[in-house]
């Protein structure tokens, strides 16, 4: 039985047991009532007529005494008046009555023998009849009785009458009360209900009946409950997406991504189609020194990831141009290709003024957008100017986008990072079947710290132009949404993980970028086949060391180099054994030092390499070398290979492929990864030895660690990072971005 249906049955029981109880109760107080009223009023006339009566029985006068029986007898709902002689037969009686009392009456017959008054209800000729009967006493003996007849049928009458009001009070009653039962469940229960399972099998289904997002039920007395359930609903959509970013991770892939196997799905989902990537760091940045122009990569992992796999797509690469003798390389219409040793796809200039870059590069991006994604206690600042020359750039860029991809049939366009987190809106807007992602390289804050910015719905709209947003990992995609939950009217899945505003749909997923892993690969042969010689390489350097640590960083404070000396002089403190046969070689390019804060930072490193060099150093050894410059990759390369350990302490970090990249360099798979626990990396590569940068101590336990570790053990550690590194390589990363992009359906397509 339904439950509106219990309630009408429960509530109607009750109604009618509490009418009938009340009904009884009222009837035999009416009734009680009634008969005392009807017993008072004929004893009073019993009292005054026998006054009468008496004497003339005594005088034997039945004429008299019929007269005034008769007389006695004409009242109001008396129905007569009898006197019986001693035998109970009738002496003197009101005409109507002679002929429809028995005789004797029994009544009288008792009355008279014990002397007393009897009374009770008779029926004469089918109507309720109270009798009152009496001794009538004479001087010396009983004379016989008198009886007085009274109509009761009007007690009937009256009680039927309560009876039926109780019936109609009931009946309204149960109307009523049933009625507003039913409205008030409808309303404060199954109607809420109702809603609730409605918004809850859309949010498991990601499905809506009206096409439109259903807002989550509010305000009622199931507020809490649908608090509750949004909770656990997101609870839950978040457990399974970590759990599956874990079994991902675990789970061997089914064969190794590689460039070869990328080339051919490319071919296979794209069918043609280019590939357009934009971002803010060129790949290949021409430098003038004196006559010479010099082609340079530029440090981060942005351009170590995407060049590998553009050198495949033949797609076009639009970057700003900020290399002194860019302009002088490129064609008429600001192209060249690329890279200069076997050039195999288009690099795309993009000029700014120096305005431009003052206010969009330095300014908004890495005094604004970088330290608030990066929590890393160094205040971000937000300046007018720097956000209107941010959305100028941005818009330059749009342009340059929409000349690349002029002519192209539904367009891949792969944007990166937050420099251009305007972009995806505006190239949407003017090409709505270009088909967007955008990938955020670093992290992505919760909503209370990312809320000091003041232009966040300009953000936060701009990157929604997007028809994905990726991040490294599942926890910034948490962030994202949190944020967006937090500053935007939208609908959020949480099973799908997507947002939609306005009929577009933006999915946020994790894509933890990668390196290449060289070796595995046809595409990519092993372009290594000698083990630099480490004496040789030390030399160069100008130390010996028995024991060698390596650091690879743009100079920037997430990285955490200040605190990573600061571990290496508490290591050389705490076990002085190594005094003299550990050597730190640091292979730092300088960063963004335009920027007071980049600035000071490579001073304080300097003055950390010094301090620590001045008191541990002997003549022919030192703890710290910082070479300060900006380094190939085979010159990063070489260092990697010859290396006990590496350092990677950054204090907060996307992905950081350093630590990638040393584990794809291990070949001989000796060397071991210290890795902070706040890197992206650090949720992949279980087998490095996870540090807390901020803790000295078991930062300086680590690399005591690593250098006492069993050759068997650094050898285990090292296999299972590379086989997590191997199986997602970067040509993983982009297969996987490219098909979720490729395979989305456009506008067109759903119509
Ligand atoms: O990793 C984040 C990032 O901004 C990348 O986009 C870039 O490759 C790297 O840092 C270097 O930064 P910049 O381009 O400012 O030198």
């Amino acid at each position: 039985m339904k439950i509106t249906k219990r309630l009408i049955v429960a509530l109607t029981i009750v109604i009618a047991a509490v009418t009938v109880l009340f009904a009884l109760y009222q009837v035999h107080e009416e009734k009680q009532r009634l008969i005392g009223e009807l017993e008072r009023r004929t004893l009073i006339l019993a009292d005054s007529l026998q006054e009468s009566v008496a004497p003339l029985m005594q005088s034997d006068s039945p004429a008299k005494l019929n007269r005034l029986v008769v007389r006695f007898g004409n009242r109001e709902r008396l129905r007569g008046v009898v006197v019986f002689d001693r035998q109970g037969t009738i002496l003197a009686s009101t005409p109507e009555l002679r002929q429809k009392i028995p005789q004797p009456f029994p009544e009288a017959v008792r009355s008279f023998l014990e002397n007393r008054a009897e009374s009770g209800f008779i029926n004469i000729e089918g109507s309720r009849t109270y009798v009152y009967v009496l001794p009538l006493a004479g001087e010396e003996a009983l004379l016989g009785t008198m009886a007085l007849f009274h109509d009761a049928s009007y007690i009937d009458v009256r009680l039927m009458e309560i009876g039926k009001h109780n019936l109609l009070r009931f009946l309204a009653h149960t109307l009523l009360i049933v009625l507003i039962t039913l409205i008030v469940v409808r309303w404060s229960i199954t109607g809420p209900i109702a809603q609730i399972a409605a918004w809850m099998r859309e949010q498991r289904t990601g499905k809506s009946r009206t096409g439109q997002p259903m807002i989550a039920p509010r305000g009622d007395v199931l507020a809490p409950l649908v608090s509750e359930v949004a909770h656990l609903a997101k609870s839950l959509a978040l457990a399974r997406a970590k759990a599956d970013e874990k079994a991902v991770m675990r789970l061997p892939s089914d064969s190794s991504w590689t460039a070869q196997r990328l080339k051919d799905h490319m071919q296979e989902e794209l069918g043609g189609r280019k590939l357009f990537v934009v971002s803010n760091r060129e790949p290949y940045l021409h430098l003038r020194e004196g006559s010479v122009v010099r082609c340079i990569i530029p440090a981060g992992g942005l351009v170590t990831a995407l060049d590998p796999v553009m050198r495949i797509s033949d797609g076009t690469w639009i970057a700003h141009g900020s290399g002194n003798a860019d302009r002088d390389t490129v064609d008429a219409r600001d192209r060249l290709r690329v890279p200069p040793e076997n050039p195999s796809y288009t690099l795309r200039r993009v000029w700014f003024t120096k305005e431009e870059e003052e206010g969009y590069y330095y300014g908004f991006s890495n005094e604004g957008m970088w330290p608030l994604c990066h929590i890393t206690h160094t205040r971000p600042l937000f300046r007018l100017e720097d956000w209107i020359e941010y959305q100028k750039v941005n818009e330059k860029f749009t342009e340059a986008v929409l000349q690349e991809i002029d002519g192209e049939e539904s367009p891949l366009v792969l944007i990166q990072d937050y420099h251009l987190a305007l972009l995806p809106l505006l190239v949407k807007k003017r090409r709505p079947d270009a088909k967007v992602a955008l990938f955020w390289h670093i992290p992505w804050p919760n909503p209370e710290s990312f809320g000091i910015c003041p232009w966040q719905q300009e953000i936060l709209l701009g990157m929604l132009g997007a028809d994905i947003i990726g991040f490294h990992i599942q926890f910034h995609c948490n962030n994202f949404l949190d944020t967006v939950d937090r500053f935007l009217e939208s609908k959020i899945d949480w099973e799908q993980f997507s947002v939609s505003r306005g009929g577009h749909t933006t999915l946020v997923k994790p894509f933890p970028i990668s390196v290449r892993f060289d070796g595995i690969d046809p595409l990519e042969p092993k372009e290594r086949v000698h083990t630099p010689d480490r004496a040789e390489l030390l030399a160069g350097i100008g130390v010996q060391a028995k024991y060698l640590g390596v650091g690879v960083d743009r100079i920037d404070y997430t990285k955490g180099i200040p605190e990573r000396f600061r571990a290496i002089e508490r290591f050389l403190e705490k076990y002085p054994e190594f005094i003299g046969s550990f050597t730190f070689v640091e292979l730092g390019a300088p960063s963004r030092t335009h920027i007071k804060r980049y600035y000071d930072l490579l001073a304080e490193v300097d003055e950390a390499v010094n301090r620590i060099n001045w008191r541990f150093q002997t003549a022919e050894w030192k703890p710290i070398v910082f070479l300060k410059a900006h380094h190939s990759h085979d010159e990063i390369d070489r260092f990697y290979r010859i290396a006990d350990l590496c350092m990677v302490t950054s204090l907060h970090d996307g992905m950081n492929l350093v630590a990638k990249e040393f584990v794809a360099s291990q070949e001989d798979g000796e060397g071991v990864l210290i890795l902070s626990q706040f890197a992206g990396a650090s949720r992949e590569l279980k087998d490095a030895i996870i540090v807390n940068p901020y803790d000295r101590e078991e930062m300086a336990d680590a690399l005591f660690l690593s250098l006492t570790m069993k050759q068997q053990e650094r050898a285990e550690r090292m296999r299972r990072m590379r086989r997590a590194v191997g199986e997602n390589t970067i040509y993983r990363w982009a297969g996987d971005l490219i098909t979720a992009l490729a395979r989305l359906r456009s506008p067109e397509d759903r119509a």
